[in-house]
């Protein structure tokens, strides 16, 4: 079999090395730290299977175009994609599927959506409608940073049109956690849990970013809980689809909070998220090509199997991310982090000069470290961490470092 993944981050660079485990891979674009990278179009491309990494071309509809042209895709059309394209049409969804989620209104008038902001509690939640590479939410307690962030969003100023629709959400309080679901259009399965780290500092402090960090497992996230998660919001979110004649194959990411009313759903991405899935996949013991080509074919038959080792990635990004990274800085140590037991980097923000590595995005590598438990991946996340460098290389030093503690916070 070939797969072609499609993107350019951290996240396809972990897609295409699980993958070619057992399979052909080519990534279209790739960067140049991603083996078998290629400039030909996802169009101009023979393969048994595409693999679609990030929301833009699926809110575009890559997948629709290549379905039609007999392809086999995995990754959902620009209908099911909606649920990342539009927070406000994911929120309709959510609702009428009885999906536990943040009490919430949308609004396109300035008073109006105001007016609500006077019902919300201490904790405001501002968010654009449309896509904001992830950086389109405001979580304030701070009345007046809210407010000014709902005016600017909707004279689009902030986000441009994808603020121009606001939502407004009560502000929950809890561990957060993302479950990836792996659907065929009629049933799903969940992939091993993993936890994020949104935010650019130490203690989740600073602005939020794509993500500078994750572990998989999630001590807290027992089977049970997982199995709840599938069967109150996958699977009544996929049948809410259904009913829209919708045919979602791909990933439905969910991202929830343990609250202290339960398990909630904070949004729906429709894509693998990143940096999750630089911990999750690597863990998987079963085959991906299987899985996905069986979710891409609307059969899906075997559960996928994960290892009871941990994975800990941390994201080392570019000097002032998220506002403006700085690009060009000589990159050192590459080699020398993957020679590490138990670790393996991930290339994104990345390019080729005659110098070496340069730094060219935001989030530039993750750093994975794999082993018995998440002390020993975290103890080799950081191991090759120390041995990458360049000028203004940031990154948090307490990914994981306290997962069972929220066990007992929680
Ligand atoms: P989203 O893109 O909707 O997942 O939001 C990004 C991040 O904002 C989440 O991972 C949470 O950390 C935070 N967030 C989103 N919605 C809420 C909410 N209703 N209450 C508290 N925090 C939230
Ligand atoms: N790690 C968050 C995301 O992929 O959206």
């Amino acid at each position: 079999m070939k797969v072609c993944v499609v993107g350019s981050g951290g996240r396809e660079h972990a897609l295409a090395h699980v993958l070619s485990r057992d399979t052909e891979v080519i990534v279209s674009p790739g960067n140049p730290g991603i083996p078998n990278s290629t400039s030909d179009t996802p169009e101009e491309i023979d393969a048994d299977l595409f693999v679609v990494g990030p929301e833009d071309p699926l809110v575009d509809g890559l997948a629709d175009r290549l379905r039609k042209s007999g392809k086999k895709v995995f990754g959902p059309g620009s209908d099911g994609a909606h649920l990342e394209g539009s927070k406000a049409w994911m929120k309709q969804v959510l609702n009428e599927a009885g999906v536990a989620t943040a009490h919430h209104g949308s609004f396109t008038d300035e008073n109006q959506a105001l007016k609500f902001l006077d019902t919300m509690g201490d904790l405001f939640v501002i968010k654009t409608d449309g896509l904001a590479a992830g950086k389109g939410v405001l979580v304030t307690e701070n009345r007046a940073e809210a407010t000014d962030a709902i005016k600017s969003y909707l004279a689009g100023d902030s986000f441009g049109d994808a603020g121009k629709t606001v939502i407004i959400e009560e502000g929950l309080t809890g561990p957060e956690l993302s479950v990836l679901a792996i659907c065929d259009g009629n049933q799903a399965f969940a992939l091993s849990p993993a936890q994020d780290f949104k935010r650019i500092r130490e203690g989740d402090t600073g602005l939020n970013t794509g993500g500078m960090g994750a572990y998989s497992p999630v001590p807290i996230a027992t089977q049970q809980i997982v199995d709840s998660i599938m069967e109150e919001a996958v699977s009544p979110t996929l049948t809410a689809l259904q009913k829209r004649n919708i045919d979602y194959r791909g990933v439905l990411y969910c991202g929830l909070m343990f609250t202290p009313d339960g398990v909630k759903v904070l949004e729906y991405n429709v894509r693998f998220g990143d940096p999750e899935t630089q911990v999750v996949l690597p863990r998987l013991t079963s085959s991906l090509s299987d899985l996905l080509f069986s979710a891409a074919s609307g059969r899906l038959i075997n559960p996928p199997v994960f290892s009871s080792d941990a994975a800990v990635t941390v994201v080392c990004a570019a000097e002032n991310y998220p506002l403006s990274p700085k690009k060009g800085d000589l990159i050192e140590g590459i080699s020398e982090a993957n020679a590490i037991d138990g670790v393996k980097i991930y290339c994104a923000g990345i390019d080729h000069t005659d110098k070496g590595f340069v730094t060219s995005g935001g989030r530039v590598l993750s750093v994975t470290g794999c082993g018995e438990n998440l002390d020993t991946a975290k103890k080799r996340a950081y191991e090759g961490v120390r041995v990458i460098y360049w000028e203004g290389m940031q990154y948090r030093s307490d990914i994981a470092a306290h997962p069972t503690d929220e066990e007992k916070s929680s």
